[in-house]
């Protein structure tokens, strides 16, 4: 992937579909929902769409399929996974909690070979494909036919990038539709707009913390682990740069909780103050710190971005996995965490432990599940005053799946038939960003959302120079 293919890319789509006329403000269904609809219990108003889940049967999925069933109790939901004793465990679960529900499980060999998605596009009438069967690293998107939305909460800048060169035809695609990135990315559009106009931007910060593996999957754990493989790709200057030194590195301490806030936010604050406090985070190259400003670079006055830094980091508890990872990063060659084998392998060795400290937290934590999540995005000007969001919630797998499940419902609601996008690309209109901020962030578990506060002075991880000058001359 080339610095330019980036740029070039996403700016080229966005010029494309993102013109005046963009994000159509009126429902619009098809007639076979119009139908379903009709046919659903006569009491309700809500639609009944068909869904299916790839990957429905993980954690981030059964908890879509369980948002959806809470949101859109008619909806019917075809989970999909390959192990066929798991699914009908999710099953049964699901129907306990939902006795009314439609669900149906499809045993499956391999989602990603794309006759088995045509063959269940074939067999049920589908509206909507929700794809959570990561990992998506070193994967061919699936091709976007045979349904009305599609979307994904993937996270590898590679795969992004080819996923979003793929034709549209009547879909609406969204892809990287989950917290972070997803939710982040929204919040970092929401947190320029924001800035005065006037102004030259400085900085694009985007900071995450998650408890443990928060809830989800341990192939969070072996993704982790390959990202140590992979560059930072992150602005400096204003120019869009990998440092494969950084990635991984410890950055210093990140406040979740804003200095100042006005007091109808002051509960909110002090809660996310008290569950989350200070924490240490490392660099992880998320995409977002390379195209939520490419893509707002490109869409807005150039000249403003001339001169953005952009960084992404995440930490987690207990902070001695961010130092032990730390320490890692620094003993371990770069070409071993590119390896599946090597990470796989590492992230199975430490399973009994990050298994064990997922339990303490559990205990630990008398709010939640040991699953908290915040995020905290921070955009500057040139005097390094701004604006910063933190929202925080219970459970970090929740998180993840009600924002792509909501993601998903938006793009139902209102199709744009024909456009694979960016959560920053379909939500640039701050009409639609509005619509689906506040779905976002007023979901069951969400403890703080502050929106966006301005502040005087807002600082980045106390430690984010220093590292960046040492992966600077290190990769002169
Ligand atoms: N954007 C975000 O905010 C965010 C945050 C966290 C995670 N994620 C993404 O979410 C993904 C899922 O996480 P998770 O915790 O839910 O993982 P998980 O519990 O391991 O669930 C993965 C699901 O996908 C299915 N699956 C995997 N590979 C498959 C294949 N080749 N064919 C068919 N089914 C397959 C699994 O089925 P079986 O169990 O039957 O194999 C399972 O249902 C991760 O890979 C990660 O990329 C995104």
């Amino acid at each position: 992937m080339c610095r330019r293919s980036l740029s070039a890319l996403l700016c080229s789509f966005f010029l494309t579909h993102y013109s005046a006329e963009a994000f159509p403000t009126e429902k619009s269904f098809n007639a076979r929902s119009q139908a379903k609809q009709l046919d659903a219990v006569a009491t309700s108003i809500e639609p009944a769409y068909t869904y299916l889940l790839l990957g429905g049967t993980g954690h981030i999925g059964t908890a879509v399929a369980h948002h959806l069933l809470i949101r859109q109790p008619q909806s019917i939901l075809h989970l999909v996974g390959r192990n066929a004793a798991t699914g009908q465990c999710v099953l049964l679960d699901l129907k306990a909690q939902h006795p009314h529900a439609q669900i149906e499980f499809h045993a499956v060999v391999d989602i990603w070979k794309a006759q088995e998605l045509q063959r269940m596009l074939e067999l049920f009438s589908v509206d909507c494909v929700i794809h959570t069967a990561g990992p998506y690293a070193h994967r061919t998107p699936l091709p976007l036919t045979g349904c009305r939305v599609y979307v994904d909460v993937a996270d590898p800048l590679p795969y992004l990038e080819q996923a979003l060169l793929r034709k549209g035809g009547n879909t609406t695609a969204l892809v990287a539709a989950g917290a972070f990135p997803g939710m982040s990315n929204v919040l970092g559009v929401e947190a320029v707009a924001q800035l005065d106009p006037q102004r030259t931007i400085q900085s694009l910060r985007f900071q995450y913390f998650t408890a443990g593996l928060g809830g989800s999957g341990p192939v969070n754990l072996f993704i982790t682990n390959v990202g140590f493989g992979d560059p930072m790709t992150q602005y400096d200057g204003g120019v869009l740069r990998f440092f494969m030194e950084l990635s991984g590195r410890l950055l210093g301490k990140v406040d979740f909780f804003l200095p100042q806030v006005p007091e109808h936010l002051q509960k909110a604050n002090d809660r996310v103050r008290e569950r989350v406090g200070t924490k240490q985070v490392f660099a992880w190259p998320f995409p977002e710190a390379a195209t939520v400003p490419t893509i707002l670079k490109d869409a807005t006055d150039s000249f403003r971005w001339r001169r953005i830094d952009s960084s992404a980091a995440m930490g987690t508890a207990p902070d001695v996995w961010n130092t032990m990872l730390g320490v890692l990063v620094q003993l371990i060659p770069r070409a071993w965490w590119r390896k599946e084998r090597f990470s796989h392998f590492l992230a199975d060795f430490s399973q009994p432990l990050v298994s064990a400290t997922d339990a303490w937290l559990k205990w630990k934590d008398p709010f939640a599940n040991g699953e908290t999540h915040a995020m905290r995005i921070d955009a500057t000007l040139d005097d390094q005053s701004g604006i910063s969001i933190v929202q925080a919630h219970d459970s970090f797998r929740q998180c993840v799946a009600q924002s792509c499940a909501e993601f998903a419902m938006d793009c139902l609601e209102y199709p744009d038939p024909g456009t694979v996008s960016l959560p920053e690309q379909r939500y640039a209109d701050p009409v639609a960003r509005q619509r689906i901020i506040e779905k976002l962030t007023t979901t069951p578990g969400t403890f703080c959302y502050t929106g966006p506060v301005s502040l005087q002075r807002i600082d980045g991880p106390t430690q984010l120079q220093e590292a960046l000058e040492k992966a600077k001359q290190t990769e002169r």
